[in-house]
């Protein structure tokens, strides 16, 4: 078991990044020693930006690891153990795909089929969509008065958490009563700002806060992510001890620094011509890691205009892909299609089982030949034969290699993915932690729908262009 004093485990465990793959040695148009040379200056503004910045109290999420009420959340996480059979999580963006990502990883993949003495905490569920068809479907599988509902939302005024908040509450208060119903609510939130405190307190709710200055796709190592993951038995000790290990490596000099470097080579990328970025891990547990960092890279580094107040129209399209499973559908594109992308492997050294294809077919060498290997050699020779072929053909790509999946190496992967992208916001010279690209479609929707304060948006809707029947096939 993991103690953080224990330095040798924590090395053991360190996250690291091989960029061999985007190096001229390796492919034709690759970078040399010189590209990173050249950028030394932007490279150290960038990194003393973040510093000050986060010394003037506007990074706040770069704290997380050291300043949340983790006794209060593992308190409260053991009531919810003895009392409830479900959590469903009610929240979008930011306020969700942390916490899908964090349970796929560190929990069994089939957590919730599994019998409750072997999975010992509740079930997890997480509605972020506000598809009818799978909310109504949700109540066929959970039982509302075993259920606890974790409403997230940062803004507090999100429409699809706020309808989904009505709808459960409604429906709640009917079936248990209004005083019941309470303890099946926990909202998580910001302490003072939007509509979900002021409902919270007026109801008496039980609440966790999300720092001020903590933005919902910075949000994972708050409460947001540290509650419904202790429920759910993830260590959330370990979770931020990962993180806060990751911090010490992140004030390295930055080309030796894993997110400085991980930034600056999608910065050079997209100088180069690389719009789009793949995320790919080889591992089931992890495919959930590539919504969440889809997220954080598209909604902090896709931005009209920078610091400076000029039209740039900058940002680096983010795709999600499984390793092996793409290799049979998108990696045709990879190897053979146009040079627009980078693509970052995440390899897994250790997985948590192994399982050894048997000495079958021996009489049909080209089935048999497999017979005795292990399906983790397998995923790694894949892994490595992709990247080979990639290379072969003067693709850019790299690997984060991940000693093992576990809560210390997660907390240091959300943490390094976290800081580079604000690295990346530095070197675009943009601000990473706004998204004016977001809030005009809730604007919009909040005009559609009548909310006080938003009619200028209702009538910006009712005057656009009717759609043309021509148009239509
Ligand atoms: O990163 C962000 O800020 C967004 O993706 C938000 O997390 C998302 O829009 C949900 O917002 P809120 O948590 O305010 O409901």
């Amino acid at each position: 078991m993991f103690e953080y004093e224990d330095k040798n485990w924590c090395e053991k465990m360190r996250i690291r990044l091989d960029f061999n793959n985007v190096m001229q040695d390796f492919i034709d148009g690759g970078f040399s020693q010189k590209n990173f040379d050249d950028l030394s200056e932007k490279i150290t503004n960038a990194a003393n930006q973040l510093d000050s910045k986060r010394a003037n109290g506007q990074m706040d999420w770069r704290n997380l690891p050291y300043n949340q009420p983790v006794d209060e959340i593992l308190d409260y996480a053991a009531q919810v153990q003895k009392n409830f059979e479900s959590i469903l999580v009610l929240g979008i963006g930011g306020s969700a795909l942390g916490p899908i990502a964090l349970q796929q990883a560190i929990n069994h993949p089939y957590y919730n089929e599994l019998p409750r003495e072997k999975r010992k905490f509740p079930k997890f569920y997480v509605a972020d969509n506000v598809d009818p068809e799978r909310l109504v479907y949700l109540f066929d599988v959970i039982d509302l008065d075993k259920t606890l509902f974790i409403v997230i939302s940062k803004s507090g005024s999100t429409s699809e958490t706020m309808s989904q908040f009505m709808i459960i509450k409604d429906m709640m208060e009917k079936e248990l009563g209004k005083e019941n119903a309470k303890s099946h609510i926990v909202c998580i939130t910001d302490s003072e700002k939007g509509n979900l405190i002021k409902i919270a307190k007026d109801e008496n709710y039980k609440t966790f806060y999300i720092p001020a200055g903590v933005g919902g796709r910075f949000s994972q190592l708050s409460p947001v992510g540290l509650l419904p993951a202790a429920i759910c038995g993830i260590d959330i000790k370990e979770l931020l001890a990962g993180a806060a290990f990751m911090d010490e490596a992140c004030k390295n000099n930055p080309q030796k620094n894993i997110a400085a470097m991980y930034a600056t080579i999608n910065y050079l990328a997209m100088q180069n011509g690389q719009n789009i970025t793949v995320m790919m891990p080889y591992a089931d547990s992890l495919k959930y890691i590539s919504d969440w960092y889809t997220q954080l890279w598209a909604e902090s580094l896709g931005k009209s205009v920078n610091n400076d107040g000029k039209i740039v129209n900058v940002g680096q399209t983010p795709v999600k892909a499984l390793g092996v499973t793409d290799q049979h559908s998108q990696i045709q594109l990879y190897n053979e299609g146009p040079y627009d992308k980078i693509i970052t492997f995440i390899s897994v050294e250790n997985y948590r089982e192994t399982i050894t294809i048997p000495k079958i077919f021996e009489d049909m060498p080209t089935v048999g030949f497999l017979g005795g290997a292990t399906h983790n050699e397998l995923i790694q020779v894949e892994h490595y034969t992709t990247e080979r072929a990639l290379a072969k053909l003067n693709r850019m790509n790299m690997t984060i290699i991940l000693p093992h999946v576990n809560e210390f190496v997660i907390g240091q992967l959300f943490y390094m993915l976290e800081v580079a992208t604000a690295f990346a916001g530095e070197l675009l010279n943009i601000n990473a932690f706004n998204q004016p690209g977001v809030e005009e479609a809730k604007n919009l929707t909040y005009g559609v729908f009548g909310k006080p304060g938003y009619e200028n948006k209702r009538i910006e809707l009712e005057n656009v262009l009717k759609k043309n029947q021509n148009y239509f096939v």
